[in-house]
């Protein structure tokens, strides 16, 4: 890839992406924001990618989640809190399940740009352009808060700023401590999950106190207090990219510095895109989003571009087809992916294939379609004897409703009730635990077969 530079992109072919008016204002925040500092550091991504290698080969397993679209109005430090505390009752849950460390990723601190499905938007026969995320323009429907304004990057990249700050206090500070794991319960202060949680953390309790009475604590201490906590979004608004990609100067390699992951959406995804482009030249993992329109031919020219010394824990695969049809495409792509022999980090974004429209009109996903599908992922990996590595989702520690079903069930009149995301759906806290329940379940079911088949 001689020819790439972080500029390079822009003599590609450019989707989803705004036409400033002011080009003059644009290039002044640009230039501001290339002299700010990068919010991650080069050794974060690799770091980062090994953990991703890890989880290719099923050592590890990744849990990726967090907003649809971060928003500057929702922005507060217990929104954040919130999040990061779900993330972890599901890392627990998972850890216990699967016996494999779980890496976690939060879609924040950069989630902000949005591709839309249609240029504009009709509200009473009125048109104006959509909504395309904070950093590019306001929800509110008027003219001029439709009009891509770039100084919403300046205030994107505080708000991420902030919020890795916070997210980096809270990983380390002791609030992540394996020790308070009691103390995460958020969501599901009644019935059977809330009993099911407690009882995994009360053998996670008596083990710390067998560990601490039988003396292993002190060299291991620093590990079981503290986590590892990265961020992503999905790279989509280039300028904002470009400024914040930088070269590092003792290998002369460059990093995104918005975020250690960053992912290419299903709709920017086209191998000669300026996405692809971009994505290409930096060090950071990247992840690649699958819809059921991924051809054979496209997914071996990306995995060529994005991953070409198809090197373990570079790119990982978020197959997002829907339930229902995750078994006629996943199994094709993996055997694309047999084909050519490349590593990839498969993992299931169960959100995106299942967004429908409520009755009430609220758009909504169905809990079920999004338990099913997780199902189907790992019954086509038990298949094909290849590796299920992770599950994204779109998620919140606060209690909303927008997705339907769960066990406190939500139904369609309820979604008025709490409906506060910017863009998609997302499934609550105790939504989000059930769902890790259910994925603990498959990982664990997987290693008793896998246990089985090396014994057999
Ligand atoms: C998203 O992750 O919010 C998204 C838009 O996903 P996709 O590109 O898979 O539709
Ligand atoms: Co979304």
């Amino acid at each position: 890839m001689t020819d790439w530079n972080k500029s390079s992109w822009r003599t590609k072919p450019r989707i989803q992406m705004p036409d400033y008016p002011d080009q003059a204002a644009l290039n002044a925040v640009e230039a501001r924001l290339g002299r700010y500092p990068v919010l991650v550091f080069a050794g974060e991504a690799r770091r980062l990618r090994k953990h991703l290698a890890a989880a290719g080969r099923g050592d590890a397993f990744l849990l990726q989640g967090g907003d649809c679209a971060e928003s500057f109005e929702q922005f507060s430090s217990d929104m954040i809190r919130d999040t990061f505390k779900v993330m972890l009752q599901m890392a627990i849950v998972l850890t216990h399940g699967a016996k494999v460390p779980v890496v976690k990723v939060g879609r924040m601190a950069g989630q902000f740009a949005k591709p839309r499905s249609a240029p504009t938007e009709t509200v009473d026969g009125v048109e104006l352009p959509s909504y395309r995320g904070d950093i590019i323009n306001d929800l509110a429907f008027t003219p001029e808060s439709r009009i891509p304004n770039p100084e919403n990057m300046m205030r994107a990249y505080t708000q991420a700023a902030a919020t890795l700050n916070l997210l980096r206090a809270f990983s380390t500070g002791g609030y992540a401590d394996v020790h308070k794991v009691h103390g995460w319960t958020l969501g599901f202060t009644d019935g059977e999950r809330a009993a099911k949680y407690r009882e995994v953390a009360e053998r996670i309790s008596d083990t710390l106190d067998f560990m601490s009475a039988a003396g292993v604590t002190t060299d291991t201490a620093h590990t079981l207090q503290s986590v590892e906590f990265y961020t992503s979004h999905e790279s989509l608004l280039l300028e904002y990219e470009e400024a914040l990609c930088r070269q590092e100067a003792a290998t002369g390699q460059w990093l995104a510095g918005s975020g250690h992951m960053i992912w290419i959406g299903d709709r920017t995804r086209q191998p000669d895109g300026a996405h692809v482009e971009y994505a290409s030249g930096v060090i950071n993992p990247i992840g690649l989003k699958c819809g059921p329109s991924m051809e054979a031919d496209d997914l071996k020219k990306l995995m060529a571009k994005l991953n070409p010394d198809n090197e373990e824990g570079r790119l990982t695969l978020i197959a997002r087809f829907g339930a229902g049809s995750v078994n006629d495409h996943l199994p094709r792509l993996i055997q694309t992916v047999k084909e050519e022999g490349a590593n990839v980090t498969w993992t299931c974004d169960p959100m995106h294939g299942n967004t429908i429209k409520s009755t009430s009109g609220y758009k909504t996903r169905p809990f079920d379609s999004v338990l099913r599908e997780v199902r189907e992922f790992f019954g086509v990996h038990a298949g094909e004897g290849t590796v299920p590595g992770g599950v994204h989702f779109e998620m919140t520690g606060q209690d909303v409703t927008e997705c339907t079903g769960g066990v406190r069930a939500v139904s369609d009149e309820d979604l008025s009730d709490r409906y506060h995301t910017a863009c998609d759906p997302r499934l609550n806290a105790s939504q989000s635990l059930e769902l890790a329940f259910l994925v603990a379940e498959e990982l664990s079911s997987r290693r008793t077969k896998t246990a089985a088949q090396a014994a057999g």
